[in-house]
């Protein structure tokens, strides 16, 4: 397996494989991997083949996250990373360096060398996770773009966990005329229910305990809906009170909308999507489903 640690080593092997004619999948990650991440890795190994080239990407990326979020805490171990993309069958990880993303600095108050331009999508990204993150979505277009310009990708994977990410993804992609097809995999569960999520690495016990009160609300919400159409007011006021039985959850938000437009539904029907984001203390869990 490749280790690459630099964007010019990461450039200069892409287009050696483009040149070869092999086909690149790629996996974004932000590292500290765990089960769903391996299974975007199989999607990927399946999409390109075995002569394909599976590509890995670690890398935290500073701009997705707002000052005063998890940034310097997000957990990492490269080490660990390596031996299970390596065990996974990966053929490069692509985990570049501080200071190679982002010449110049990721931060515009460096004055004059800073890197200074941005991939925004207006519509998808406005709502849900872009309402509580406002800056969010602009820093994962920008990497994503990034990434896609470095390895060259014909086929990149993403988690349904992230539902708006990929739906504002698979925006830029068309809307840039990136040459490339986004997939997206199911979302990897926990025994109980708890979607995974490098995050979950920051609940106590009795937190994590709880944090299956996110998917006992989506199990409800769909059985309640397949029974027939409810107001959206009406789930929204039922979840809450589903939260209110877990004390250490607070509920950032619930959404019920169109999964293609993310517009809301204030009627929702069976094939609408849910998605809601809690908070155990400072740690935000996200999770949604086809209803
Ligand atoms: O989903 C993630 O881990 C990140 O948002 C991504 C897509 C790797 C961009 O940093």
């Amino acid at each position: 397996m490749q280790k690459i640690h630099t964007v010019l080593s990461m450039e200069r092997q892409a287009w050696k494989w483009r040149r070869a004619g092999v086909r690149v999948a790629l996996v974004p990650t932000m590292g500290y991997l765990h089960q769903g991440h391996l299974s975007l890795v199989q999607k990927a190994r399946s999409s390109v083949g075995p002569k394909g080239r599976v590509v890995v990407s670690i890398y935290v990326n500073p701009t997705q996250f707002a000052p005063g979020e998890d940034l310097s805490k997000y957990p990492r171990d490269l080490k660990r990373d390596l031996a299970l993309c390596r065990a996974a069958g990966v053929d490069a990880v692509f985990a570049p360096r501080d200071g190679q993303m982002y010449e110049g600095g990721e931060s515009l108050e460096t004055g004059g060398q800073a890197f200074s331009t941005h991939v925004v999508e207006h519509c998808l990204s406005q709502s849900m996770e872009g309402k509580s993150r406002p800056t969010h979505f602009r820093g994962v277009t920008t990497v994503v773009a990034k990434l896609f310009h470095l390895v060259q990708p014909e086929v990149s994977v993403f988690g349904a966990k992230d539902f708006q990410q990929a739906a504002v993804i698979r925006r830029m992609v068309r809307d840039l005329n990136f040459p490339l097809q986004v997939l997206v995999a199911p979302t990897f569960r926990e025994k109980d229910g708890l979607a995974m999520s490098s995050r979950n690495k920051f609940l106590s016990d009795s937190e994590r305990a709880q944090a299956v009160v996110l998917f006992q609300a989506l199990q409800w919400a769909s059985a309640c809906v397949r029974q027939s159409p409810r107001r959206a007011s009406f789930l929204k006021n039922r979840v809450q009170k589903i939260l209110a039985q877990a004390p250490l959850a607070r509920l950032d938000y619930v959404a019920f909308f169109d999964p293609l437009t993310l517009v809301p539904k204030p009627k929702v029907a069976p094939g609408d999507q849910m998605a809601l984001a809690v908070f155990f203390g400072r740690t935000r869990l996200i999770d949604n489903r086809r209803l």
